[in-house]
């Protein structure tokens, strides 16, 4: 019997020096080895293998973020709707309709800042959509008792024809800011089904329908998680058929190669001075830096791009 080989050693001495240095698996290593010291090994099995995870509240952030974030995204509530919310439990949104949606809120309180900076979220962000990953944008919902559907069964990766990537073109973070159960109005998922290649047909979409062509699972998570699901996976929502409305704040992500729902370069949507006071990765989340689109005669040098944008001059005017 000759000494056993071992075939991984064998291959790796046949690589030409440095050669590993280029593997494409290096990212990923560094964002799993993130992930691991986080806790989120089993989440990123769950994203793999269901198209979506819940990372429990104890595992995200102290109590005291938490309710800043629920006041902020009431707060901004206030403001767009001019309905004043004090107690999620009981109904006081003046018949608002089943669903308020409130977009672009970077600008609306800096602790929508920290939230898309926060080591759980940009870190299950770029494990799904890779260390260049884009803040597309930040919205809230807030959901009232009321028996018409929201959210039939669709996809959040809109405008990609069959079959889709096997990889996430782009991702949904939603932080809970109130129980998300069945009767509180939760999201719908249909597990595995980032593997379908496909957004839902018409007639699959109706999950709350007596015999639906699809079935769907509600999402059971308390207030404080973060649920993550990439834009491949079909999902939807429940009615909320108790009082009170239902909170959350969504940080959209994408791939670097994709349009993001925001231009983040303008002063109007993030205000240099929201550069200024944060480190230079979240400007490059917001692509700021980014080299496309260029306009035009404009040279594509992204670190004078962010340079300016941080020194309070406006290179696109
Ligand atoms: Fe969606």
């Amino acid at each position: 019997m000759g000494t056993a080989v071992d075939p991984t050693a064998r291959f790796l001495e046949t690589q030409a020096p440095g050669a590993l240095d280029h593997d494409e698996s290096v990212e990923i290593t560094e964002i799993m080895n993130v992930a691991r010291k986080l806790g989120l090994a089993g989440n990123i099995a769950e994203l793999e293998a269901f198209g979506y995870t819940v990372v429990p509240a104890e595992k995200v952030a102290p109590d005291a973020f938490q309710q800043r974030l629920r006041q902020a995204v009431l707060d901004v509530h206030e403001r767009r709707s001019g309905h004043r919310i004090v107690d999620t439990e009981v109904d006081e949104t003046g018949g608002a309709g089943p669903l308020s949606s409130h977009w672009s809120l970077l600008r609306e309180d800096r602790v929508f800042e920290e939230l898309v900076q926060h080591p759980v979220v940009s870190t299950l962000a770029q494990y799904l959509c890779g260390k260049s990953v884009l803040l597309s944008d930040i919205t809230a919902l807030v959901k009232n008792r009321d028996e018409r559907p929201t959210f039939s069964l669709h996809i959040d990766q809109f405008g990609t024809p069959p079959p889709l990537p096997t990889y996430a073109p782009m991702c949904n973070v939603t932080w809970v800011l109130t129980d998300y159960t069945l009767d509180a109005g939760t999201s719908a998922i249909v597990p595995g089904s980032h593997r379908f290649g496909r957004a839902p047909r018409e007639y699959e979409q109706d999950f709350l329908a007596e015999s639906p062509a699809v079935r769907a699972v509600p999402i059971e998570a308390a207030a404080g998680s973060v649920i993550v699901w990439g834009g491949n996976t079909w999902h939807g929502a429940y009615p909320r058929n108790r009082p009170g409305v239902r909170v959350s704040v969504n940080a959209i992500f994408c791939r670097s190669y994709m349009r993001q729902i925001r231009d983040f370069r303008l002063e109007a949507e993030c205000p240099s001075e929201v550069l200024t006071r944060n480190p230079p990765e979240f400007a490059q989340l917001l692509g700021i830096s980014h080299a496309y689109p260029c306009r035009a005669g404009e040279a594509a040098e992204p670190e004078a791009r962010l340079r300016f944008k941080r020194s309070g001059m406006n290179p696109w005017a």
